[in-house]
């Protein structure tokens, strides 16, 4: 099928109150138009989703030979957003389309199942072309989250997404290729007075915002009291089945020590490890060196978060008794991946479904 026969064919799906799978520049999307309550519920059904956890909503980029690009994206923002301050538009003009959601007070029309029920909206325009394609063809918003089932391993390409919904073969999948991110959307709140504060680290960091608009973003926790809710904030999440354990130069965490004595050393674990150093000592010693099999991985974030979910799904299929992967170092560049592992890592383990839904 073309890309234009796709296309039409995703319209009339989202028209008709279907969902669809829709490729991203950061991860695939679960999609339904996002002004169809009907729709919009199915995407909590499928993705075993709380009710009350809000969804992006997702919206076409004005033409590229548009005369007045700021005016256009105001029109755009306007039938979702009541309040657009000049930050976020200062921001929107360097980074949309792009890898970057912005929240902002919600307009009467937003719906309370895109919502979450809050105050507050999420909007982002993404840059993937066939995804621009659709939103231009569609003709309204598309809200979607990641298409994964709730708290597991985001989707970077169609076949993740085929993956994660294998009792729904008639889900119709857009396949747009390999992610260019590889991880989610950077989440700002500009729904508030003062400087944006950073809800979700993503691909564009704060330095990032800050080096091209001289805008400060808030980061860090301080006055998060009644923030918005964001389930990738949940500490369980981006979860893998198979125990997922980082390693580093910190002392060894309750759950490693425990692991370790319940190891046989006739199981095989995955040990992930920087490119050109080597890989680390202390997993040579606890278990027979036959049994680990090394994964060399990139020591850049931007190449390393491009095959994070990729990597976390495969060690996830290969039946290893544990997946050890060096702590991602300091410094706000990585704080986006050190963010995914640490609550991959969290909520990893088979009854990982258990914790995920406290
Ligand atoms: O890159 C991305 O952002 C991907 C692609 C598909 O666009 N989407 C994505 O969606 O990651 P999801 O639903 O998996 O994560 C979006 C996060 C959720 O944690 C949600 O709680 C938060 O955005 N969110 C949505 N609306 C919000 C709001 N009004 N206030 C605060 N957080 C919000
Ligand atoms: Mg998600």
């Amino acid at each position: 099928m073309s890309d234009l026969q796709s296309i039409s064919q995703a319209v009339s799906v989202l028209r008709r109150g279907d969902l669809l799978a829709m490729p991203t520049e950061t991860v695939y999307g679960l999609g339904a138009d996002a002004s169809n309550a009907l729709a919009v519920q199915k995407i909590y059904v499928l993705k075993g989703r709380p009710a009350n956890h809000p969804l992006i909503v997702h919206l076409q980029a004005p033409s590229s030979d548009s005369k007045n690009l700021l005016e256009d994206w105001v029109s755009i923002l306007s039938p979702w957003a009541r309040h657009i301050p000049t930050s976020a538009l200062v921001l929107i003009e360097h980074f949309w389309p792009g890898p970057l959601t912005l929240v902002f007070q919600k307009s009467k029309l937003a719906l309370d199942c895109v919502t979450g029920g809050q105050d507050t909206i999420a909007l982002r325009s993404p840059s993937h072309p066939l995804t621009q394609e659709l939103l231009k063809a569609f003709g309204g918003g598309i809200a979607a989250p990641s298409a994964n089932r709730f708290g597991r391993i985001s989707p970077s390409s169609a076949a993740h997404v085929r993956s994660e919904f294998t009792d729904h073969e008639q889900l119709m999948i857009l396949d747009g290729g390999d992610c260019e991110f590889g991880i989610e959307s950077t989440i700002l709140d500009v729904s508030q007075e003062g400087m944006p504060r950073l809800l979700r680290p993503g691909s564009i960091t704060p330095r990032q915002m800050n080096m091209a608009t001289g805008i400060v973003v808030q980061t860090g926790n301080e006055g998060l009291q009644g923030a918005p809710r964001v389930s990738g904030s949940l500490k369980a999440h981006y979860a893998p089945i198979t125990p997922l354990y980082l390693y580093g130069l910190q002392p060894l965490n309750p759950k490693l020590v425990a692991h370790e004595t319940a190891t046989s050393l006739s199981n095989k674990v995955a040990m992930v490890y920087w490119q050109g150093e080597q890989s680390n000592d202390f997993t040579l010693t606890m278990h027979d060196a036959n049994s680990i099999e090394r994964f060399p991985a990139p020591k850049d974030p931007v190449r390393f978060a491009q095959i994070l979910y990729r990597l976390l799904r495969d060690l996830d299929q290969s039946n290893y008794q544990a997946i050890y992967i060096s702590t991602p170092p300091d410094g706000e560049e990585w704080d986006a991946v050190r963010d995914r592992l640490q609550r991959a890592s969290f909520g990893s383990g088979p009854s990982s479904s258990s914790q995920i839904n406290n």
